[in-house]
């Protein structure tokens, strides 16, 4: 597909996102309801857009931190290698911490974080992912809490970028080769 030649449909509105975020905000603070202090990290640069409306949402007490991890590039097809370019600047030994994801495909990124973050000993370690693609799964893990599964399509907005364009799209579209 060449990035000029495509069209972008409407997948989740952004009123659908806002929705489901409330209800994912409530299951979140009743797990953690006895926290005194939650480490929500987002993965850069996908997760941007949702953990902030995520954290706003949340009626616990909060730090944010992020991490950034190698992404695809600007291929639509998944490396197998992930390394992380942005370690967290908290510590979390101790913490409870919530990893926000955007999509889960195959399933390497989480899986690769998941082990990092777990040599840093939290007390509890949960994730949640705004997409899931069962489909497309090659290792055997799944988010805590998912926003919405979708089928096997490539989609863009809210956060989530082809070729580092349409981050800034309110919902999330697929993208149609045309
Ligand atoms: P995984 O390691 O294959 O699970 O890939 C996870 C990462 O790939 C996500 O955090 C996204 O950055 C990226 N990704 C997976 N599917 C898509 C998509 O449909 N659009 C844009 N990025 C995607």
């Amino acid at each position: 597909m060449t990035q000029a030649s495509y069209r972008i449909d409407e997948m989740i509105s952004a009123r659908a996102i806002a929705a489901r975020i409330e209800s994912l905000a409530r299951e979140i603070e009743r797990h953690f309801a006895d926290t005194d202090k939650l480490v929500v990290i987002g993965l850069l640069r996908g997760s941007f857009v949702f953990i902030a409306d995520l954290v706003r949402k949340l009626d616990l007490p909060v730090e944010v931190d992020f991490l950034e991890v190698s992404s695809y590039g600007n291929a639509m097809h998944s490396s197998r290698e992930v390394r992380i370019l942005k370690d967290l600047r908290g510590e979390i030994a101790g913490r409870d911490v919530l990893v926000v994801e955007d999509i889960v495909d195959t399933g390497h990124t989480l899986q690769h974080v998941m082990g990092f973050l777990h040599q840093r000993g939290p007390e509890r370690l949960e994730t949640i992912a705004l997409l899931d693609k069962p489909s497309r799964r090659e290792v055997d893990i799944r988010a805590t809490w998912t926003g919405f599964e979708i089928p096997d399509a490539f989609v863009v907005g809210y956060g989530i970028d082809y070729a580092q364009k349409n981050r800034n799209l309110p919902h999330i579209g697929k993208v149609i080769a045309l």
